[in-house]
């Protein structure tokens, strides 16, 4: 979505004060969608309500020529989410102070901005898919690409080197360029790029962005990226627990910084998360081309690009949404580092011979909450009570599973670190076991935490009774039996009595209230209990707040442990998901080693075969090495299973170097570094390229990237030609 827009132009001179004040702080968020609360209501004006009243579909007014739209404050959620998922980012203005007391104008400010690549809400993110924020920057010669989830904490970075400043490329090197920072965008599909204007004018960065139409971009001019300040923001950010893969230099240091910083800006708070700093090492996974990652389906279809009749909708069963995240980045980052993948397969073997666990397992999984995306709301201090409680059920099932699978945590290596169980104990001693969702009634802490709060309480109750006491003795005092004392939020307490008993009223009631059938009054006794009550229930607000968030804090001095955890949690899940799919599928453990053959005996696609009747698919064998059977040409008439059996082999590698078990009865592959595949013809004519063109510019950039170890899959090449040509 790169686009610029004019702002259209409101005559401001004739606005009321209120208006003013929105226009004054509409002119710090003028790329965003500036949602202003009105009492009940958010309210956009001007070009923002035209842009959302669209989006949103709800009614566009005016008032004083100035176009107007809004909604409920109590169903925001909704609205905002849809706004940000169609692209916009929308900064939310609060009123600041309690209106029925600000003299003049009521303070308001903008309490947070949502990006689409900064969503924090669980409710507004897929369970099971990173939610990347990109970050695209150069540097001399080298370029950057740095992802990074706010949601669980993890940065990737990728550098490019190349060989000159990114102005001065050659066409070849702009081809190669573009070829990689797409395939990164394919891979982890960011919803934001942050780049800096300067970049963003650079023609290459300029066409390959407008490539992907439902990108936010957010550009920023240099000043935003300067190596002091972001340096500093990244000191004082990445210091404790966090684990860092390689060391990092001055310039890694700076675009993390700036990346950081952004969501400092749009979280408006410093307490920004980062649980991991990886670099993406293309020598350490199996290299998919964009290409291969598409027309191979393994988390898209071709068809309307969705999950359904993908590899990663066969291969995940996963049950928590650690889980999932891992195991889609296992589908695209499969490992080419043998004793890896054999590490893998022993795990997946493990759930295999221990299949009677399984359903155990996956039944304590069940149960566990998405503790890495909470771990991350803790430390940014925006988790409800309910998520501690999670939290907490969440360790006593992991706490469950570390004991069931006592020997698969030594076999692998892991340790359990002891000190997370005492996350475990401070949510117990601490937050009720079914806490209310807002802190409005009291209720989140639980009894004996704090005294204060305890005889605060402790009034609230005596209160309660106490007026009941009243009720009792000034029926008995005036001779009404149908006098009451009630309460309300807005009058407080009162005495109501009914109106032909009016005439029996005391002179020491003073009347605060007509109603149709009866009079409300109050006395001097009334008040002073009611002084005690409102004090008792606003305090009781302030220290739960108070409380929950020393209990936040508490919590996120485990940050590094609750990762841990979560890390070991989603080993398992995607482990046993795999011993269950083979059992279940009647897969093969593949043998992998350094060898240069393919072979497959009785192989099946995984995700054909899915949609047959059982035991209907015909298997097929494989036999390549790299001596004397490079190459397979495979002809048949139409509907023969040509194309199945490619893809079939194709995908058959990718399980294997997963670390899943494969569909067939033997299968020993010598590690592939890289998969490339050629299968039907994407038209680029709108470029000015022919379909022949296009697919030799594919096939001579396959010649020169493979090597021994690569796997080469096409289908139909040269049909764009006449018959004589094609293959
Ligand atoms: N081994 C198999 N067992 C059972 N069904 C299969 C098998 N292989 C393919 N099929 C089914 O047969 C149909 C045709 O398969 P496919 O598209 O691979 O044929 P093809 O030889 O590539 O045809 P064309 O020459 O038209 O491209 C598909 O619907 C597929 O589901
Ligand atoms: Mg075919």
């Amino acid at each position: 979505m790169v686009e610029k827009k004019e702002d259209r132009l409101f005559d401001v001179k004739s606005f009321t004060p209120m208006v003013k004040q929105y226009f004054s702080i509409k002119e710090k968020h003028k790329d965003k969608l500036l949602l202003f609360r009105l009492g009940d209501f958010y309210e956009l004006f001007g070009d923002d309500a035209y842009e959302a009243s669209r989006v949103l579909n709800i009614v566009l007014t005016s008032r004083n020529d100035l176009p107007m739209c809004g909604f409920p404050a109590h169903a925001s959620q909704s609205y905002i989410y849809k706004l940000v998922k169609n692209g916009y980012k929308v900064a939310i203005c609060e009123q600041l102070e309690d209106p029925s007391v600000a003299k003049g104008i009521v303070k308001r400010g903008v309490v947070q901005i949502i990006t689409p690549g900064t969503i924090t809400d669980d409710d507004a993110l897929e369970t099971k898919v990173n939610n990347f924020l990109m970050v695209i920057h150069s540097f001399e010669d080298f370029l950057f690409a740095v992802f990074g989830d706010i949601s669980t904490g993890e940065v990737l970075v990728e550098k490019v080197k190349l060989s000159r400043e990114i102005s001065k490329l050659s066409d070849e090197e702009v081809y190669s360029l573009k070829k990689d920072l797409r395939e990164l965008i394919v891979k982890y599909q960011p919803s934001e790029v942050l780049i800096s204007s300067q970049l963003l004018e650079n023609s290459i960065i300029f066409s390959l962005l407008s490539e992907f139409k439902n990108i936010t971009i957010t550009s920023y001019p240099e000043w935003f990226f300067s190596k002091d300040e972001c340096i500093r923001i990244f000191d004082k950010h990445i210091s404790k627990g966090i684990v860092v893969e390689h060391s990092l230099d001055e310039m890694d240091k700076v675009i993390i910084g700036a990346l950081i910083r952004y969501f400092v800006e749009t979280q408006l708070t410093d307490d920004i998360a980062i649980s991991s700093i990886s670099f993406i090492d293309n020598r350490k996974y199996m290299e998919i081309d964009e290409f291969s990652i598409k027309n191979l389906e393994l988390v898209a279809n071709l068809l309307d690009g969705s999950k359904k009749y993908t590899l990663i909708d066969v291969l995940d069963n996963t049950i928590t949404p650690m889980g999932g995240r891992l195991l889609r980045k296992m589908v695209l980052n499969p490992s080419i580092d043998v004793n890896e993948i054999n590490l893998r397969l022993s795990k997946t073997e493990y759930f295999v011979r221990n299949y009677s666990k399984l359903s155990e397992v996956r039944k304590i999984l069940s149960e566990i909450a998405d503790i890495e995306r909470i771990s991350n709301r803790v430390f940014f201090k925006k988790v409800y009570p309910k998520d501690l409680v999670n939290l907490k059920n969440s360790l006593k099932s992991f706490k469950n599973l570390v004991e069931i699978l006592k020997d698969y945590i030594v076999m692998f290596g892991f340790s359990v670190p002891e000190e997370v169980y005492n996350v475990l104990g401070i949510i117990d001693n601490t937050i009720e076991d079914n806490p209310p969702n807002t802190f409005d009634e009291g209720g989140v802490i639980k009894k004996g935490v704090n005294k204060e709060l305890d005889e605060l309480r402790e009034i609230k109750n005596n209160v309660e009774l106490y007026i009941e006491k009243i009720q009792e003795r000034e029926r008995n005092r005036t001779g009404i039996q149908s006098l009451k004392v009630g309460y309300n939020k807005v009058m407080g307490f009162y005495i109501e009595v009914s109106k032909p008993n009016l005439h029996l009223v005391p002179s020491d009631y003073e009347r605060k209230q007509t109603l149709v059938n009866a009079e409300r009054f109050i006395t001097q006794e009334l008040k002073e209990v009611e002084y005690k009550f409102l004090y008792a229930s606003d305090r009781i607000v302030v220290l739960e707040k108070e409380i929950f968030s020393y209990v936040l804090s508490e919590i996120s001095k485990y940050y590094r442990y609750l990762k841990e955890v979560s890390n070991i949690i989603s080993d398992i899940d995607v482990f046993s998901n795999f011993g269950l799919l083979a059992v279940e599928n009647d897969y093969c453990k593949p043998e992998v080693d350094e060898s240069d053959e393919f072979i497959v005996e009785m192989g099946r696609h995984p995700i054909v075969e899915k949609y047959l009747p059982k035991g209907e698919f015909v298997p097929n064998n494989t036999y390549m090495n790299n001596k004397d059977s490079r190459i397979i040409i495979l002809t048949g008439p139409n509907m023969a299973g040509k194309s199945t059996y490619l893809r079939q082999n194709a995908l058959i590698a990718i399980m294997a170097h997963i670390g899943s078990f494969v569909p067939a009865k033997f299968c020993k592959i010598g590690v592939i570094d890289k998969i490339f595949t050629r299968i039907g013809a994407s038209d680029y004519l709108a470029l000015g390229q022919s379909t022949f063109l296009v697919e030799m510019i594919e096939v001579a950039n396959i010649l020169k990237n493979s090597t021994p170890r690569s796997l080469i899959v096409m289908d139909e090449v040269g049909r764009g030609t006449s018959t004589y040509d094609g293959i």
